[in-house]
């Protein structure tokens, strides 16, 4: 073992990027001679992946930052980094709050991670390294070989060019870059080999994805996939209302690969609000969009993203999203609670919603979303759902669980073994996050 390899332990906040460059990352970082290790207890190193979404997101990283910077006081050679979105959007500020951190790493540099901390190990260094945003995001990070998966996350782009008022991705994550074709399908490729069977691209706008270079659009993609042996299920998220079109929409009909669901994130039922989000489409473009998504694929599953309590909600505006919830009947959703993220144009209004409004518009929408995801689960107790067996479900002894084709999360018993393959399971019962069943032989 080398002098300079040390065990890591590493957390992840927010989305499933984040999860997917902390998957990578590990992968780089076992190649470079450390050891990932699952307790922090046992670590050299404590590298935490941040999130900026929201300003609850910053603040738990922070806290976990402050309380992981205090073992270093008795333990000087004990190592703490942040990395990710909060390192993007903060930079070297971060310091005035935690002086004693080793790493400040914004996502587009995660691939240098390793060789910052062989400097910082073979240099002895004891100030702080904020590494720098290259130029161009290195794709060829992704290409990696994880540990294998059933599922694999696949990134096909970096960043997001839109200008939404609230979001602050563009400036944790910068502008959008997309990640070449060749890699992408090479990765999965190199996957279904290994045993993957279902593939969700990633991306923060995945259906603005293009390679110029090699021509190729986000539907080329799906059908290069769909081409792929081995692979049996393609997802993706997050896709942006305003880049869908035709041929894209008709690949729910036509691609026997992609599964019937879609997250779709809305943000708001209302046109005056959409249109100070600068999201670019209306209700009536989102509705027209559903319906021609349902005329090609009428079971197909559709779940949301809603902001409640953007800067000048109106009452009114707030029931177009309850009665826009009616008209699409989500199979799922997330509701956000509007969070103003600094730098960003909305954060600056004068019309801030007051918490106590923001928290009873969320529950409204949460006990319309209760009955309406309830209400869809129950429609597949009583029937036969194809799983792909994902791993062990963390709650419960001897279960385990997948998913169904609409992305619908399935408790089952059954043994280890089975994890990576795909098994009828008869749904008994359906609550509004989950199905239970039983392996039919
Ligand atoms: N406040 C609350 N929710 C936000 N989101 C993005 N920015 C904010 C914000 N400032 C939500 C959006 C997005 C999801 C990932 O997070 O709904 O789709
Ligand atoms: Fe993901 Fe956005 Fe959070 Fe970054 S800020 S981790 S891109 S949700």
């Amino acid at each position: 073992m080398s002098p300079f390899s040390r065990k890591i332990w590493i957390k992840t906040y927010g989305c499933q990027m984040n999860s997917r460059d902390s998957e990578t990352l590990k992968a780089l970082l076992i190649q470079a001679g450390h050891v990932i290790v699952d307790n922090e207890k046992d670590a050299d190193i404590a590298l935490l992946n941040t999130c900026s979404v929201r300003a609850l997101a910053e603040e738990k990283a922070l806290g976990k930052a402050g309380r992981l910077l205090k073992r270093k006081e008795r333990d000087p050679n004990f190592c703490v980094g942040i990395l990710g979105c909060m390192a993007g959007r903060r930079g070297a500020e971060l310091l005035k709050i935690l002086p004693a951190l080793d790493w400040i790493v914004p996502p587009q540099a995660l691939p240098r991670v390793p060789s910052l901390i062989y400097e910082t190990l073979t240099q002895n260094k004891c100030t702080c390294t904020v590494a720098d945003v290259p130029q161009a995001f290195d794709f060829t990070c992704y290409e990696q070989q994880l540990s294998p998966k059933p599922v694999l996350f696949v990134p096909v782009q970096q960043g997001c060019g839109m200008n939404c008022s609230y979001c602050i991705v563009p400036k944790t994550r910068g502008h959008q870059q997309n990640r070449p074709f060749e890699s992408i399908v090479t990765e999965i490729r190199q996957a279904a080999q290994r045993g993957t069977r279902e593939v969700m691209l990633l991306g923060q706008i995945v259906n603005a994805y293009v390679d110029k270079d090699a021509q190729k659009t986000f539907v080329d993609l799906l059908q290069a996939i769909q081409e792929i042996d081995g692979i049996e299920r393609i997802r993706f998220m997050s896709p942006h209302p305003s880049f869908f079109n035709e041929a894209l929409v008709t690949c729910f009909g036509r691609l026997s690969k992609l599964c019937p669901a879609l997250h779709l994130p809305i943000q708001s039922g209302s046109n005056r609000i959409l249109k100070l989000m600068r999201r670019g489409y209306t209700r009536e473009g989102v509705l027209n969009l559903v319906k021609a998504l349902r005329a090609v694929e009428p079971r197909i599953s559709i779940s949301t993203d809603l902001i409640v309590g953007y800067p000048g909600e109106t009452e009114e505006d707030f029931e177009q999203t309850v009665s826009l919830f009616g008209e699409i009947h989500f199979d799922m959703a997330y509701i956000f609670k509007y969070s103003p993220r600094p730098t960003t144009e909305a954060a600056s209004s004068e019309e801030m919603i007051p918490e106590a409004v923001k928290e009873e518009r969320n529950q409204r929408l949460l006990s319309l979303l209760n009955h309406s995801s309830t209400a869809y689960n129950e429609t597949f107790v009583g029937t036969k759902q194809e799983v792909l067996i994902e791993g062990t479900a963390p709650h419960g002894e001897g279960k385990l669980f997948g998913r169904n084709r609409y992305n619908k999360k399935v408790i089952f018993n059954g043994s280890p073994k089975l994890i990576g393959s795909f098994k009828e399971i008869f749904i008994k019962k359906a609550t509004s996050s989950a199905l239970e069943g039983y392996i039919v032989d």
